[in-house]
């Protein structure tokens, strides 16, 4: 049975959640393959709003198996806030939440070398990471010696584990600075606290690469998440300034597992503008008053961390390497009602470096900070949008504007978001799903 992998073709924040969320119906296991709690998804639901992290957006469906595979980096104290949360609301999360025994887990000391080594970033300007462990722990993970997977937490030889790592830590940080007050690592108070951690998430714990490949040979359908986006792969991405896991599509296998002939149906998110969130070259960023009409009518600040995001103009050159990369099928744009009122609307369609025209992605973040963006310029509209629900109610300016994306992105607009409830959504003809 083929299945259908989500995922942004930005800097993230999407708003891959609400597609997820619309999706999960036609699907019967949800599967987030990387990152952690560095995610922010929001899903408005039955006109309650709920912000996730780390639980899969297909927990709002009961009959929804919701998997965490090996790839993510789980901080379990986040994860069992989530849970706690949820569960206050009426959520279910119980044996619909399942987490591999192979996911690396995120320790306090991850924090702190994430805070202090963001400083330290050689490129000059700091990567901006959100300080959620996440470079850190997928350090760990590479580097084997340091690292504990959920698996490791209820075996005998956890306690030892955690001292041999807490002394290696305990001088590492030294070496970098010093941890910041208030956060004590203590090999004991570790292992109690862990250990209590690894009780709670027990019940949730299992081989999930297994569970999903058996589930694909029974061909029940199953639906990737992906967290962050494209352009912050660590392999693909604007390197430095990237997240720690493979963000693109090509990540589906590594962090779950399932091969990629499995996955039939890739859907490419993208907001009908750009942002980004923390450090990095962005070409088409608009530090004006363009871009504080769209962070305001967007609500454009981090779900995780609050920061103000950078807004700008749609990169037509960054979403077409993008939607190669991950192998896109067909495009979701979302939040189109917020560059509504604004009289034109640029699209960024080549860049201009070092003297010559292209419409190449630059491999290195010098040249990214060097492009000169080379605009279209297309009329805007005036009318408020968020009310429409068919393609062909879209002002003619609107319209124009999707069709032009498109073309670029050589990729059909399947679906269009007007606003952050699943009414607020348009279909193209063609059905979105597997
Ligand atoms: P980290 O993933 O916390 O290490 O952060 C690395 C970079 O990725 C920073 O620029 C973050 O702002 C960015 N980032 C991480 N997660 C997200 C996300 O979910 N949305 C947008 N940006 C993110």
């Amino acid at each position: 049975m083929p299945a259908t992998c989500v995922v942004g073709l930005q800097w993230g924040d999407e708003a891959k959640g609400k597609i997820v969320d619309l999706l999960t119906e036609r699907h019967d296991i949800v599967v987030r393959y990387q990152g952690g709690a560095n995610a922010g998804h929001t899903v408005v639901t039955g006109g309650e709003t709920y912000k996730l992290s780390l639980v899969p957006s297909g927990i709002f469906r009961p009959e929804v198996q919701c998997v965490l595979a090996g790839g993510v980096v789980l901080d379990p104290a986040a994860l069992l806030e989530e849970i706690d949360a949820l569960t206050a609301r009426g959520i279910k999360v119980a044996e619909n939440l399942m987490l591999s025994d192979r996911a690396h887990v995120i320790f306090p000391w991850h924090f702190e070398e994430d805070r202090l080594l963001d400083r330290q970033c050689t490129s000059g300007e700091a990567i901006g990471t959100t300080i959620r462990g996440i470079g850190p722990c997928y350090c760990d993970k590479v580097g084997r010696s340091l690292a504990v997977r959920l698996g490791d937490m209820y075996r005998a030889s956890f306690r030892g584990q955690i001292e041999q790592i807490v002394e290696a830590k305990s001088r590492g940080l030294a070496g970098l600075g010093g941890t910041s007050d208030g956060v004590r690592i203590d090999a004991d108070e570790i292992f109690q606290q862990y250990s209590e951690y690894a009780r709670r998430l027990k019940p949730h714990v299992a081989d999930t690469t297994a569970y999903l490949l058996d589930a694909l040979e029974a061909d029940r359908k199953v639906l990737f998440e992906g967290a962050q986006g494209t352009l912050l792969d660590v392999d693909h991405g604007t390197f430095p300034y990237v997240t720690s896991s493979n963000s693109s599509g090509v990540g589906v296998s590594s962090g779950s597992g399932v091969p990629g002939r499995y996955i039939t149906r890739v859907i490419g998110v993208l907001k009908a503008y750009a942002t980004r969130v923390g450090g990095g070259p962005f070409p088409t960023e608009q530090d004006n008053q363009i871009g504080q009409h769209i962070r305001d009518r967007g609500n454009e600040y981090g779900t995780v961390t609050r920061r103000p995001r950078r807004c700008g103009w749609f990169d037509a050159v960054a979403a077409r390497y993008a939607a190669r990369l991950s192998g896109v099928d067909v495009l979701a744009i979302m939040l189109l009602d917020v560059p509504s009122q604004l009289p034109e609307l640029n699209i960024c369609t080549a860049y201009e470096l070092d003297g010559r025209r292209t419409t190449d992605f630059p491999g290195h973040v010098d040249d990214l900070r060097k492009v000169v963006p080379v605009y279209e310029t297309l009329p805007g509209w005036q009318e408020e949008i968020s009310d429409v629900r068919r393609m062909d109610d879209l002002p003619a300016g609107a319209k124009r504007y999707l069709d032009r994306i498109s073309q670029l992105l050589d990729r059909p607009v399947e679906v269009v978001s007007v606003g952050p409830d699943r009414r607020q959504t348009i279909f193209a003809t063609r059905v979105v799903t597997v």
